[in-house]
């Protein structure tokens, strides 16, 4: 998979690059690029965005900006999923990102500012996606949530291949939330793991563990 990343700041993104899961991927022959709206924007002195039509606070990404820096990266064929990211679009989920797991091409738009110029959103991108309701200060943070909540799902990029499969909201718990794990201590000031799970039966844990996935409710 391609994972491209637009922003006007790619620094951003270098605590995300040099995580264990994500050099996985990489090393796994996936790529993960960052593309600086500012590297390819058509207008002088590195502008960006531009003040709101009808007022308004902050400033808005320009749509010609971000259609130069797409028009830059990819000339005739654009990837099949353009996401911008904005606190309006839909709601993020895990079924999301396993539809997009399949994906062979992502570009994620990230915003900055009040936010896109909605003809983004409209006309450039496929999708817009939220991971949220509420405001970020720019899209990087929900694109890096959007990337990594893709990266750990394709096979090999967690170390243990069962960690994706069965965790919260999975197709395989119905789309609830996970169940609760433990590790040792058996028992630490007198709090115990639950019995069950230290009994060997296999049936019997993976029954107790359904009942609390549904128990913890999906939406
Ligand atoms: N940009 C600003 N806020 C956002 C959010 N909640 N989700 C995605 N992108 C955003």
């Amino acid at each position: 998979m391609r994972l491209d990343a637009f922003t006007l700041f790619p620094p951003s993104f270098d605590w995300f690059l040099g995580q264990r899961h994500v050099r996985n991927a990489l090393e796994l022959g996936h790529e993960i690029r960052l593309f600086d709206y500012r590297a390819t924007t058509p207008l002088s002195a590195g502008q960006v965005d531009d003040a709101p039509y009808g007022g308004g606070a902050g400033m808005v990404l320009r749509v010609d900006v971000v259609d130069a820096a797409l028009e830059a990266a990819y000339a005739s064929e654009r990837p099949r999923r353009v996401i911008a990211l904005t606190a309006s679009g839909r709601r993020f989920d895990d079924a999301f990102a396993a539809e997009l797991t399949g994906e062979p091409h992502i570009a994620l738009l990230c915003g900055r500012y009040e936010g896109l110029d909605e003809r983004i959103c409209e006309h450039l991108a496929t999708d817009s996606v939220s991971i949220g309701p509420y405001v970020l200060s720019g899209g990087e943070l929900a694109a890096m949530v959007v990337a990594d909540a893709i990266l750990r799902k394709l096979p090999g990029a967690l170390g243990h291949e069962d960690s994706a499969v069965e965790e919260s909201f999975s197709q395989s718990l119905g789309g609830a939330p996970e169940y609760p794990h433990y590790t040792r201590p058996d028992v630490y000031r007198g709090w115990a793991v639950p019995e069950v799970l230290r009994s060997g039966d296999h049936a019997r844990i993976r029954e107790w563990r359904l009942a609390r996935s549904r128990e913890r409710g999906g939406e």
